[in-house]
C-alpha cells in the first residue's frame, strides 16, 4: 500500500453523509448501484423513496444496502422531524432517477413528500439524475423546469442517449451509475483537505481506445469504451490534482476542471503524450492503444468487386509509447514524469496464466506501475473492474476490485506510494 497514510482514499467518503432519493421511474432499480458505490466508499447513506417509486423498488432493498431504516412520508417518525434532520445533517442529496415530476415539484419548492422536503432544506447542496423518455425531457416545461434548478445552483446531470424502456431510444436514459458517483465524488471530494493528497501534483491520463485507419470508412479498433481512464481523472481532481486528459475515441463529457485532448490513432496519441509527458508528474496509461497500423492507408474506400479476392491488409507495430516514455526519462537522468503507470490487459495463454505474462510485461517495460486486469471475463465498458499492481519488478504491490472509481483510487494511492518513494514535491508547495 502507499507510503503515505494521511488519506483515507480506500474510503474517499469517511464521514460524509449523502442522501440517495428515489423516485418513480424505471430506472430506479439503478439507485442499488449508486447506494452500492457510496457505501463501499466510506458514505453514510440515507435512501429517502418517493412513494410512487416504491412500486419499482421495494423499501427492503433500501434498508438492506444502506443498513438504515427508509422513511417516505414527513408523517413517520416525526418527534424526529425527519425531513428537517435529513436534509440539514446532508452533505448532498443526490436523486436516481429524478422523474419529470419530481423536478417540477422541486421547483416549484413543494414539500408534499419526505424527498421533496428534504430538497427543499438541502438548498444547492443536491444532485439530480434524470431519467424520462425523450419526449418527456425536450417538453419546454421539463426544459424550463430544468433550468431553474440549475440557476439555483442544483446540479442536474445531462442524461445519457440510448435505448429507453421500450424499443425506442434517444436522450433520457439514466446516466451510468459510475457517471452519477464520478459526479457525486467530485462534487463532495472538492472541499475536503484531507484527500488533496495529490495538490500541486500534473497528471496526464491516456484513457479510450485508439483507431487505425485502413480506407475512409473503415478502420481497426479495440472494445476500450475510456470508463477506467475517465474514473481515474474524476478521482485525481477530487484529491487536488491538475488533470490532462488524452482522449481516444470517448464520447463522454469532460470531467470538469480537466484538459482535454482528443486523438484518434496509435500515432495521435504517442505524439500527444511526447508533448504532455515533458511537463507533468505522473503519467498513467490507461488508454487501450494498437499494437498494429496498416502500411498503408487507402486515400479511396477499397471496393468489393465480383471478381476481385478479399483484400489481404498488411499491418506494422506502432510505437511502444510506454516504453518509449520510460526511457526518454532515463535518459533524461531519470527526472520526469516522476511516476510512470501503465495498464495492460492481458488474457492467459498456453504457456502462461494472465498473471505470468503480466509481470514479465512489468520487468520488461519498467514503469513505476503496472496495473493488470485479466480481460478474460469481459471489462471493456462495464462498470466495474478488478486489478493487481505491478511493480517494475513485477511484484505484487496491490489488488483492487470494484467500481472503476474505487479501483482509480485504489490505483492513485499506489502513484502517490511512488511519488513519496521519490520525494517527489508539489512545484507549487
Ligand atoms: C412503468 C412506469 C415507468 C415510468 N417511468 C418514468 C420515468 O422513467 N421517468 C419519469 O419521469 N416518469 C416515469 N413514470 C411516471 C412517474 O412514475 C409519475 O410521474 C409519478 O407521479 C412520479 O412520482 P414521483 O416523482 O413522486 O416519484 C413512469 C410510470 C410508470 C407506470
Amino acid at each position: 500500500m502507499s507510503a503515505d497514510k494521511a488519506a483515507p482514499t480506500s474510503a474517499p467518503l469517511q464521514g460524509r453523509s449523502v442522501v440517495v432519493g428515489v423516485s418513480g421511474g424505471i430506472a430506479a432499480y439503478k439507485a442499488a448501484h449508486v447506494v452500492r458505490g457510496l457505501v463501499a466508499s466510506g458514505a453514510e447513506v440515507r435512501v429517502i423513496p418517493t412513494p410512487s417509486s416504491l412500486a419499482f423498488v421495494g423499501a427492503a432493498t433500501w434498508e438492506a444496502l444502506s443498513h438504515h431504516r427508509v422513511l417516505t412520508s414527513v408523517f413517520e417518525d416525526v418527534e424526529q422531524v425527519a425531513h428537517v434532520r435529513r436534509g440539514q445533517e446532508a452533505d448532498l442529496v443526490v436523486v436516481v432517477p429524478a422523474t419529470a415530476d419530481l423536478m417540477a415539484r422541486a421547483r416549484m419548492g413543494r414539500a408534499d413528500d419526505l424527498l421533496t422536503a428534504t430538497l427543499l432544506m438541502a438548498g444547492d447542496r443536491a444532485l439530480l439524475a434524470p431519467a424520462m423518455h425523450t419526449e418527456m425531457w425536450e417538453n419546454p416545461a421539463t426544459r424550463e423546469n430544468v433550468a431553474v434548478l440549475r440557476e439555483r445552483g442544483i446540479r442536474v446531470l445531462e442524461p445519457a442517449v440510448g435505448r429507453l424502456t421500450g424499443p425506442d431510444s434517444g436522450p433520457g436514459r439514466l446516466p451510468e451509475p459510475e457517471a452519477i458517483l464520478a459526479a457525486v465524488h467530485a462534487q463532495l471530494g472538492a472541499p475536503r483537505t484531507a484527500a488533496q493528497d495529490l495538490a500541486g501534483a500534473r497528471i496526464v491520463i491516456t484513457a479510450g481506445g485508439t483507431r487505425e485507419e485502413i480506407d475512409p470508412v473503415r478502420y481497426l479498433a479495440n472494445h476500450s469504451s475510456g470508463k477506467q481512464g475517465w474514473a481515474l481523472a474524476h478521482a485525481a481532481l477530487a484529491r487536488g490534482a491538475e488533470v490532462a486528459l488524452i482522449a481516444a475515441n470517448v464520447q463522454a463529457q469532460t470531467p470538469p476542471g480537466a484538459r482535454r485532448i482528443d486523438v484518434v490513432s496509435a500515432a495521435d496519441l504517442a505524439a500527444a503524450v511526447a508533448e504532455a509527458r515533458r511537463s507533468c508528474d505522473v503519467l498513467i496509461m490507461a488508454a487501450a492503444v494498437a499494437d498494429f497500423t496498416p502500411v498503408e492507408r487507402s486515400g479511396a474506400k477499397i471496393k468489393k468487386t465480383e471478381d476481385s479476392d478479399a483484400p489481404v491488409i498488411a499491418l506494422r507495430r506502432t510505437e511502444d509509447i510506454l516504453h518509449a516514455s520510460v526511457e526518454e526519462r532515463a535518459e533524461g537522468g531519470g527526472q520526469s514524469p516522476a511516476a510512470i503507470v501503465g495498464f495492460a490487459a492481458e488474457t492467459g495463454d498456453s504457456s502462461a496464466s494472465s498473471l505470468e505474462l503480466a509481470q514479465r510485461k512489468a520487468r520488461r517495460k519498467g514503469a513505476d506501475l503496472l496495473v493488470f486486469n485479466d480481460v478474460t471475463a469481459g471489462v471493456f465498458g462495464s462498470e466495474s473492474n478488478a486489478v493487481q499492481i505491478l511493480d517494475a519488478q513485477g511484484e505484487l504491490r496491490a489488488e483492487a476490485a470494484g467500481e472503476k472509481i474505487t479501483v482509480a483510487h485504489a490505483v492513485l494511492d499506489e502513484t502517490r506510494g511512488v511519488l513519496a518513494q521519490k520525494g517527489w514535491v508539489p512545484w507549487d508547495a
